[in-house]
């Protein structure tokens, strides 16, 4: 994992933006993963900021994302795919059918995730999966105890991401309680990863996921797995980190380093 600690959370988001353009410019037809959240908003503006400047083209790129809550309608205000469109797709040039969101509302669950894996291979697999992280070092829905292998599916919800959600909704009852989520085994299958998180609430949870054991009570943390995860985190969630020094010390001895 290579940890990247920024000053500000717009740093943090400019930075996660740069990786997208990169990958793009690399690759204009890429697969997308995308996340929800209020960490992602920066990075979605930068992306939408950069596609007006006429910087970024979204006309070949694929998008799947990471979760949605079970029940709520798409054109609920708290459903991610509102949230996807309102903040990020309404604004750039995506064809409509490259964008993918599980759907909270099937009545059929099992075979929509099934539909939803198989579309993600179909499609040639997922290049950059972008991340949010959970007070509880979620990724996606998967919830502490979720199999490190596992794979898109209904999940129920861990009162402490209720708590955490409520905000978003007008009380805490109106919370879903269940929801379809990427597994963390199809988000190890991505060949990039950007983790993001900002503000001290996610320090414990950062620390836990970089430098703890990997283990299914932090799914995040599986991502110490995958060959290629960057963590762009602001100073706050960094606060926990024992390796700070480390860290910083490998991106200032980047610019001399040999191309690997
Ligand atoms: C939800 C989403 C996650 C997200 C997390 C953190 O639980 N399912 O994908 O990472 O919230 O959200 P926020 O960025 O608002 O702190």
């Amino acid at each position: 994992m290579e940890v990247v600690v920024q000053k500000t959370p717009a740093e943090m988001s400019a930075a996660a933006a740069r990786e997208v353009a990169n990958v793009l410019n690399a690759k204009p037809n890429a697969v997308l993963g995308m996340a929800t959240g209020s960490t992602p908003l920066g990075l979605y503006q930068e992306l939408v900021r950069l596609h007006k400047k006429g910087e970024l083209d979204f006309s070949h790129v694929t998008t799947f994302n990471l979760d949605e809550y079970v029940g709520l309608p798409i054109t609920h205000p708290q459903s991610y795919h509102h949230f996807m469109h309102e903040h990020l797709f309404r604004h750039i040039n995506i064809p409509p059918q490259n964008i993918h969101i599980p759907s909270g509302t099937t009545t059929n669950y099992r075979a929509f995730c099934e539909w939803y894996e198989q579309r993600i291979k179909q499609c040639g697999g997922i290049d950059l999966q972008i991340l949010g992280i959970g007070t509880d070092g979620h990724v996606g829905f998967n919830e502490p105890g979720s199999s490190l292998s596992s794979r898109t599916r209904l999940k129920t919800l861990a009162r402490q991401t209720i708590d955490d959600n409520a905000r978003f909704f007008k009380n805490r009852d109106e919370v879903p309680i269940y929801a379809i989520t990427m597994g963390v085994g199809t988000v190890l299958e991505a060949g990039e990863i950007v983790l993001l998180a900002n503000g001290k609430k996610k320090a414990a949870a950062i620390a836990a996921a970089v430098e703890g054991p990997v283990t299914s009570m932090i799914t995040a943390s599986a991502l110490q797995l995958h060959p290629s995860t960057r963590v762009y985190v602001d100073e706050e969630a960094a606060s926990q980190l024992k390796m700070r020094e480390y860290f910083d010390w490998v991106q200032e001895k980047k610019p001399g380093a040999p191309p690997a």
